[in-house]
């Protein structure tokens, strides 16, 4: 085999697609049978030569793929991607190191801790906080809550990390109506159940109503985690983070925040204010393939009480080489994985390029052009901007369900541009998120062109 040759050609097919994204359609040309018409080989009774499987693999899922990176993707909350961290993410792959011990692969754990002190200062996040680079903010969460757990029922006299949730008083989540499903599934993974969350209404935007809050915490004593939110999914609405913390902190709970989006507009001084109070939080989730735009996978937890964080997370075994945790960080010992991948490099890569007044800068572009998408498609015949354009979500629909749920599939359809839909007060709608430092304003442009076409039809 020759090595040299299969990772150059491996690098131009990557670099080819990187350079063709601007030209192609946006969403993917392929179905599903279409690609299991190529793809759907039996398994091989023997070795095929390293390099056809390369080229085969790469021709045959292309028409498959969707332009994630391109500045016209909207779909979901999907972050472009950066080409330095693009780069370091092929050097992670090529370095391989299992970064979970500090001693046998210390610059993976030295990069990871100084990302992980980068990423507080940017985001407003106490000095003292714990953190772990998971692979999204779904774990982020299931992370940050069982520190939760682990602290609010120790509070009680409860260690379930050793007795588990038998005989644990029954914990009290109150969380907003419109909070993400991963809160939900993390409260499921950690055997609390979706039984416990107390729902507490939301504002026509997805914001959590304080009064409703403390009501609920009025009703009841006991172990409590209240969860706030930073940029809505639909709205990009964010929580009044600090009449949340004082409800809360009289209420003595523990108060964890959902910024899987919201919590990048930290590092921006002219959005700073809608993460007031993120500072008085006690845990965090948040990720960095959506904002950060470096590639999947890649999300952040921080914890204020290190050690309920390490209590929930640690492990030991005799044939692990542990470093003095004085000395060195194990990210083992933080994370929900054992072994894993070297998340920090793509990071540190990412706020190095960037700096601070890069990433302000990425924020600040990509509400400008959500800014200007929202004014731009309020002018198409029928079109209504559901929410208050406040961070980079833009909702919206057009006179009833059947049109809303026609334009979008007819935007889709033509390449231009990829959304998603959704349901908002019970009507069909379109969610645009603006999460690509790619997005320019011709991007724009195009895109509202594309939606005054597809409503022509
Ligand atoms: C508010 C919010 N929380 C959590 C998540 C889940 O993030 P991930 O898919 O990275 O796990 C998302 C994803 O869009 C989100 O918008």
């Amino acid at each position: 085999m020759d090595e040299r040759r299969l990772l150059e050609h491996a690098a131009a097919l990557g670099i080819q697609y990187v350079e063709s994204v601007p030209g192609r359609a946006v969403g993917p040309t392929a179905t599903i049978d279409e690609l299991r018409a190529t793809l759907d080989l039996p398994l091989p009774d023997g070795p095929t030569d390293e390099l056809e499987v390369l080229r085969e693999l790469a021709t045959n899922v292309d028409p498959g793929l969707a332009q994630m990176g391109s500045g016209r993707y909207f779909g979901f909350v999907i972050g472009g991607v950066l080409p330095v961290a693009l780069a370091a993410d092929w050097l992670t792959a090529a370095w391989d190191q299992n970064a979970g011990l500090a001693l046998p692969t210390p610059a993976a754990a030295v990069v990871e801790e100084v990302a992980g002190r980068w990423l507080k200062e940017l985001l407003g996040i106490p000095e003292h906080a714990s953190f772990a680079l998971v692979t999204g903010c779904q774990v982020a969460h299931a992370t940050a809550l069982a520190a939760a757990r682990n602290h609010v029922l120790e509070q009680v006299g409860h260690d379930v990390e050793r007795d588990g949730l038998v005989g644990a008083p029954p914990i009290r989540v109150v969380a907003g109506a419109k909070r993400h499903g991963t809160i939900d599934r993390a409260l499921r993974l950690l055997g609390l159940g979706t039984g416990c969350v107390r729902a507490v209404e939301a504002d026509d935007q997805g914001r959590m109503v304080v009064e409703g809050l403390r009501e609920e915490l009025a009703r009841g004593r006991g172990p409590t985690i209240v969860i706030a939110q930073l940029g809505e999914v639909n709205t990009g609405a964010c929580d009044d983070l600090n009449a949340i913390a004082d409800a809360t902190s009289a209420a003595g709970a523990w108060l964890h925040v959902d910024g899987a989006f919201g919590l990048w507009a930290a590092a921006s001084p002219s959005f700073r204010q809608l993460t007031a109070g993120v500072e008085r939080a006690d845990s965090w989730a948040t990720d960095a393939h959506k904002w950060l735009n470096v590639p999947y996978d890649n999300g952040i937890a921080f914890c204020a009480h290190p050690s309920a964080h390490r209590a929930a997370l640690g492990i030991r075994s005799a044939y692990l080489i542990h470093a003095d945790p004085d000395a060195a960080r194990d990210p083992v010992d933080w994370n929900p994985e054992h072994s894993r991948r070297a998340r920090g490099f793509t990071i540190y890569a990412a706020l190095r390029s960037l700096g601070r007044s890069g990433v302000a800068e990425l924020v600040e572009r990509s509400c400008a052009r959500a800014q200007a998408l929202a004014a731009g498609l309020s002018r198409l015949p029928g079109c209504e901007i559901l929410n208050e354009v406040a961070l980079n979500q833009v909702l919206l629909r057009f006179e009833d369900d059947e049109t809303t749920d026609r334009v979008v599939a007819a935007v889709q359809a033509s390449g231009e541009a990829w959304m998603g839909g959704t349901v908002w007060d019970d009507r069909r709608a379109i969610r645009i998120s603006v999460s690509s430092w790619q997005t320019s304003e011709e991007d724009v442009e195009r895109t509202i062109a594309a939606f005054a076409t597809a409503r022509a039809v």
